[in-house]
């Protein structure tokens, strides 16, 4: 009998979405699965007749694979994983290769990968995204790990994955030890920053204008036609058409608090780690937080009555401001992820393709959309690019969005309706594009109160001084640090 392309383990709707991905491009896959009765189902069930193999141990797994085999784990994340390897490990051959296909936390697979190629196989951590219809019909595939892994690996993931319409995969090779799940967490950040900046415009609309379901349904599908044009803008006009069996909008019966997995906590720990500011990322996390407190906002709500709202006089010219908003501020989340993928390039030694990037993104993912073909543009023509913003395209692009931005975060400030993407979007656009920044005043603080001594205008970089602020401090510094 033909051995098996590759082999799976974890048999849960991922898994099996994707081995039948697999076999779909012509890969003949062994599964196994902790718990034996799922391989029976799935072998006799939506497998039954198809070039995949079931399997009841890791060593029978193994016995019916190719060489070098591939084996992919498709199981939860965290200690599940590291119990697969140590159980995989002496089943397997100098060469071999070990992918984990689920949301590992970055720092993880970084240690994994050292230690499996410490045992003379390699190691491939991937992130996987566009949920249970991608595994089926073509995710977005974000692989890092052992380089040499990946030559034997790029067939198999290159097929499976999504394609962009001029037929180029979202899948390629990423990066060293972690790098293919940092992205992948990058992507999940910038998805909670996306899904974020909707529900701020949907909130506008809803509380600020008034308008219905219905409305808001045609303005989506009417915004999904322009710049904005992505896979979350068209499910939010498909949800707002959406009905109950009463006939009433169901979105307007679901109670407002979310709930989150982690992932974007993850990359808010990550920026916090690198010292960069990914401000609108760090907002939408929070925003899901304070979605959480409902019985205290219930309470709040009693106490702290909203601003009288001022309407805006013409109400299309209003909403067109919005989407212009949301843009500006997608650019600025975009930049920021951005800039938080290049400082971790350069901590842990990644040699990131930034257009590759972006490609991958452009299609299967969540964040799928037509302006990931701009950043792919930006980056193609700059790899090098220290900031999304100062491409010229998006240069122009934003500085055509002020105007349009700064009313709808200035009348959302006075109607009281919180827009923690929105205004921090700007906030972060307008301190860097500031020359001066009150940091002056702040060195002077610490240098007063803890003589950590500033660098001067009208001195060298480099040279510190120390002022005695109180004329009885000293005129010792303490010694410098970088925060
Ligand atoms: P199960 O069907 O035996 O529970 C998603 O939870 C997938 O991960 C399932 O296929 C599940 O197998 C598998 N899984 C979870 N924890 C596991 C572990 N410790 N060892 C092996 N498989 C595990």
């Amino acid at each position: 009998m033909k051995k098996a392309d590759i082999g799976l383990i974890g048999l849960a709707v991922m898994g099996e979405n994707l081995v039948m991905n697999m076999e779909s491009k012509g890969f003949t896959v062994a599964v196994y699965n902790r718990t034996a009765e799922k391989v029976t189902n799935f072998v006799n069930g939506r497998a039954s007749g198809k070039n995949i193999i079931g399997t009841y141990s890791l060593e029978e797994l193994c016995a019916n694979l190719e060489r070098p085999r591939k084996v992919m784990m498709m199981v939860k994340a965290g200690s599940a994983v590291d119990q697969m390897i140590e159980k995989l490990i002496p089943c397997l051959e100098e060469g071999d290769i070990i992918i984990d296909g689920g949301n590992s936390h970055f720092p993880d697979t970084i240690r994994r990968t050292a230690y499996v190629e410490s045992k003379g196989l390699l190691y491939i951590g991937t992130g996987v995204s566009g949920g249970e219809e991608g595994a089926l019909n073509g995710p977005s595939m974000m692989p890092g790990g052992s380089p040499a892994a990946w030559p034997f690996v790029k067939p198999i993931f290159q097929a499976i994955c999504a394609h962009v319409e001029d037929g180029s995969p979202c899948c390629d090779w990423v990066g060293e030890n972690g790098a293919g799940h940092f992205v992948k967490m990058v992507h999940n950040g910038i998805e909670y920053g996306d899904m974020q900046l909707i529900c701020e415009a949907y909130m506008l609309m809803r509380d600020y204008l008034g308008m219905s379901a219905d409305e808001m349904h045609r303005v989506f599908a009417a915004w999904n036609e322009t710049e904005l044009d992505s896979y979350l803008i068209s499910i939010t006009r498909d949800i707002l058409a959406y009905k109950d069996t009463d006939g009433q909008p169901i979105v307007n019966k679901i109670l407002d608090t979310a709930g989150q997995k982690g992932t974007g906590k993850w990359t808010g720990i990550a920026a916090l780690d690198e010292g960069v500011p990914l401000t609108l990322i760090g907002e939408a996390v929070f925003a899901r937080c304070l979605s959480a407190m409902k019985e205290e906002r219930v309470e709040a709500a009693k106490v702290f009555p909203a601003p009288a709202a001022i309407a805006p006089e013409d109400k299309a010219a209003f909403i067109e401001d919005i989407r212009k908003a949301l843009y500006a501020s997608k650019i600025i989340s975009y930049a920021q992820g951005y800039t938080l993928m290049r400082a971790a390039a350069k901590t842990y030694g990644w040699n990131l393709n930034y257009g590759g990037i972006a490609l991958m993104w452009r299609g299967g993912c969540i964040i799928r959309s037509v302006f990931l073909g701009k950043i792919k543009e930006a980056y193609d023509a700059n790899p090098e690019l220290t900031n999304l913003l100062l491409d010229p395209y998006f240069a122009d692009t934003v500085k055509g969005l002020t105007d349009s931005w700064r009313r709808v975060v200035a009348s959302a400030v006075l109607s009281g309706v919180p827009m923690p993407a929105f205004s921090s979007a700007l906030a972060y656009y307008d301190g860097y594009r500031s020359e001066f920044l009150p940091a002056n005043l702040l060195q002077a603080q610490r240098d007063y109160f803890g003589a950590h001594t500033y660098e001067r205008l009208d001195a060298e970089r480099g040279q510190f001084f120390h002022t005695n602020w109180t004329g009885h401090g000293g005129n010792t510094s303490a010694s410098t640090y970088v925060v």
